[in-house]
């Protein structure tokens, strides 16, 4: 009862000490340091904190192919080697044709094959089964098949087009920044007509040149001309537009790198490379209509572009540095905290009783583990990282 009454008028307060020492005073220091260091020389500086970044680039791209190939002692200019022919950012240089002429579409006897029904598939890629069984010859009869021929003999070798290597490619951007309402394009100011028109990209001499060669585009790609002409392939020409626009507008350049999209597809022994198959309709004289198949290696260019622009803004930059501020405030208390920690339990005790037990209770908080003071150590850093 006696002793209820007493804990009960007694007053608990705490009491902070003002450590002096110099070691732990600089490694005090030394933590808000590294917190100070981090967030001016990463966070500031190097991610540019202080800036509002708008990542929704809006591009448009236009290409046009120059450049004149013989094939199967046919001259080809870029209305037959280039598809689609409008100079979208995707289109394909074509390397290499199979053709098939006079092709008409008849019903003919291709398979011998007892069983005609219409979905067995049998006819394979030559056409469709009509399910009908005809005589072959007076001793067989086979399936009908509905379908184009002569048909496509697509294992024959040929060369590819080896002029393709010399072909240039002519590309025009144009990108904006809507949040920024910045807009530019990839010729430069300082390019004038006359560079232009002599000049080849490379990325020593002329980083701002929109005209690439296609055999330095496929090195650039670590490719190997001839391979990807004789299978087809699909390059990617990307152009990249990161933009500090604190700047002035001539620091916000393109720049060009190029890599095989397709690398898949190169080691796949199944379906290597990249080809396609089209065809040209004609009509004879007497009504039948007729066409030509082609099948086409191509190295399809693909031209990708991103970016992102940031500038200067009052609210990242608040937020950034209340964060700042609030790190190095959390290092210090737990600094403060750990300093409570590395004073020896031997020394409390003896603190305990010069001050008339006041801290009797505290005692059993105050008792010091090696191994909690290193975990909190760490923990306080990493909040810092
Ligand atoms: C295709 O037809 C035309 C006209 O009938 C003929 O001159 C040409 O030789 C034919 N081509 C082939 C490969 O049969
Ligand atoms: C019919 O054609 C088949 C396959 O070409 C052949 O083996 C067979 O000898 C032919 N029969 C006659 C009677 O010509
Ligand atoms: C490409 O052009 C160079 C120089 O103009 C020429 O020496 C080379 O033979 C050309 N390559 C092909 C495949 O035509
Ligand atoms: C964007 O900038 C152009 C000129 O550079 C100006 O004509 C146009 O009005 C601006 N648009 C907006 C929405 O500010
Ligand atoms: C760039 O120009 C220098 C000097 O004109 C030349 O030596 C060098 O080979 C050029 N580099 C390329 C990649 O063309
Ligand atoms: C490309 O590959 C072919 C055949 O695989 C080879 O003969 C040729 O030397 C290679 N070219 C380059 C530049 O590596
Ligand atoms: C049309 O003419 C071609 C030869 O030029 C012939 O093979 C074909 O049978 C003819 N078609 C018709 C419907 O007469």
């Amino acid at each position: 009862m006696m002793g209820c009454i007493t804990d009960f008028f007694t007053y608990g307060t705490t009491k902070s000490v003002v450590v002096k020492s110099w070691t732990v005073g600089i490694i005090n220091r030394v933590v808000q340091l590294l917190i100070i260091i981090y967030f001016i020389g990463w966070v500031f500086l190097h991610e540019k904190a202080y800036q509002v970044r708008d990542t929704a680039i809006e591009s448009s791209v236009m290409t046009k192919v120059k450049g004149f190939g013989v094939y199967n002692n046919r001259l080809l200019d870029v209305a037959d080697y280039v598809t689609p022919t409008q100079g979208s950012s995707v289109f394909c240089i074509i390397t290499k044709l199979i053709t098939t002429e006079n092709q008409s579409e008849i019903k003919y006897r291709c398979n011998i094959d007892e069983d005609c029904q219409k979905d067995t598939g049998k006819a394979g890629g030559n056409g469709v089964l009509t399910g009908r069984c005809v005589s072959f010859n007076s001793s067989l009869r086979t399936c009908e098949i509905k379908g184009w021929c002569p048909a496509e003999i697509d294992y024959i070798k040929t060369e590819p087009m080896m002029e393709v290597e010399n072909f240039t490619i002519f590309i025009k951007n144009s990108i904006r920044f809507p949040l920024f309402n910045f807009t530019k394009g990839n010729f430069l100011p300082t390019i004038t007509a006359e560079y232009i028109k002599k000049c080849n990209f490379d990325p020593v001499n002329n980083t701002y040149c929109p005209i690439f060669r296609v055999g330095d585009v496929v090195q650039f790609a670590h490719q190997n001309f001839s391979n990807l002409a004789h299978k087809g392939g699909v390059i990617g020409i990307k152009i990249g537009w990161m933009c500090d626009l604190d700047q002035s507008d001539d620091s916000c350049n393109p720049t060009y790198s190029f890599t095989r999209l397709d690398a898949v597809s190169q080691k796949n022994s199944v379906s290597p490379g990249y080809n396609f198959r089209y065809a040209k309709y004609y009509k004879m004289e007497n009504g039948t209509e007729y066409r030509t198949l082609l099948k086409a290696y191509a190295i399809r260019f693909d031209v990708l572009v991103n970016g992102n622009a940031g500038k200067f803004n009052m609210i990242p930059t608040l937020i950034n540095m209340v964060a700042a501020f609030t790190s190095v405030g959390v290092g210090a208390e737990q600094y403060k905290a750990k300093k409570f920690e590395e004073v020896s339990e031997s020394q409390i005790r003896s603190s305990v009783s010069h001050s008339n037990g006041l801290y009797r209770n505290s005692c059993s908080q105050l008792s010091v583990k090696q191994d909690e003071k290193m975990s909190s150590d760490s923990g306080a850093f990493s909040i810092g990282q």
